[in-house]
């Protein structure tokens, strides 16, 4: 007979300690992420010149804990795997959460392990001091508010029913599907080899799906939550195009910061472009800024919020 202790086997752990140790380690690979794009983009660090040597070992170390994490976002970021992502997006069966960005924002914020030490900014602080940033530097109200959102798709790993299957597809650079990758995608070199997309004989091709500037608005990019909190925003806010474009395109790497996919932009793409690449300085160098007061910050955001997003309460 079995003994005791393995016939009576302890109770799953409660949800919510999954989720915030899944939160966590979400945030911590996002972090890691960052600092790799931090240190690559940063033109004061000179990190690929000999002169940087600690910079660019910080970089490696970073690089090396990211590598593990594109190698298998690269392997599974198939245009099979994107459309069933979308379908479970859009299904009618699926009862989309209901909340105000505010609590959104909130909800986001309790999904990390606030007892980790190493936790260096909760994402509501990494959100208003982006937000923050963009408003000293006196840029309009949509693109403000549009700093405190646009990570609030992270939320998706939380919604049982979007079927989210890791951190690959929730954060990291993103790219389109349905074409090459292209060289320029970080990593790519060692890592699209193990995407069946890169053997098939239409997407594996310059254009693939796609026609000659056809506009990105209809190129299927990676599954995360940029892509997602756009779908989300687009129907469910008043916000100008270059503000969906800074939200669905903020971590498109290879298009903002590499120049790649020129052939599939339309003449609009051109004005999102450079909204986008206005607008990821504010991401990606803000960390750096003072802890901002959230209690002190709240009523005029919430203002803000209200300006943008009349009807209140999102369908997630
Ligand atoms: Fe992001
Ligand atoms: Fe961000």
């Amino acid at each position: 007979m079995a003994p005791t202790a393995l016939r009576e086997s302890p109770p799953p752990p409660a949800p919510a300690v999954t989720k915030a140790a899944a939160g966590q380690a979400l945030e911590d690979m996002s972090d890691a992420i960052d600092d790799v794009n931090t240190i690559k983009y940063d033109s004061a660090s000179q990190f690929d010149t000999a002169k940087d040597k600690t910079t660019f070992r910080q970089y490696e170390t970073a690089c090396d804990r990211v590598k593990n994490f594109y190698r298998e976002q690269h392997a599974k970021q198939t245009v099979a795997y994107n459309l069933a992502a979308r379908g479970r997006f859009h299904a009618a069966s699926r009862a989309r959460p209901e909340m105000t960005i505010w609590e959104a924002m909130e909800k986001l914020n309790t999904l990390i392990d606030e007892s980790d030490p190493d936790t260096s900014l909760s994402q509501i602080e990494h959100l208003l001091q982006s937000a923050e940033a963009i408003r000293r530097d006196g840029k309009p109200r949509w693109m403000q508010v549009t700093g405190l959102i646009h990570d609030l798709g992270k939320l998706m790993l939380f919604f049982d029913e979007l079927g989210t299957q890791g951190q690959w597809d929730v954060v990291g650079d993103t790219f389109p599907v349905g074409c090459a990758f292209d060289p320029r995608i970080v990593l790519a070199a060692s890592t699209f080899a193990a995407n069946p997309d890169s053997r098939d004989p239409v997407y594996a091709t310059p254009l693939g799906v796609y026609a000659p500037g056809c506009g990105l608005d209809n190129v299927m990019l990676s599954w995360g939550h940029d892509e997602y909190l756009y779908h989300v925003v687009r129907d469910q806010s008043t916000l100008p195009d270059e503000a969906l474009a800074m939200i669905r395109y903020h971590s498109f790497y290879p298009w903002h910061r590499e120049g790649a996919y020129r052939h599939l932009m339309c003449p609009k793409d051109w004005d999102m472009l450079k909204a986008v690449q206005a607008f990821n300085p504010y991401d990606l160098y803000s960390k750096s800024d003072d802890v901002p007061s959230v209690e002190e910050l709240k009523p005029y955001y919430m203002e803000l919020i209200d300006e943008f997003f009349p009807q209140k309460v999102l369908k997630w």
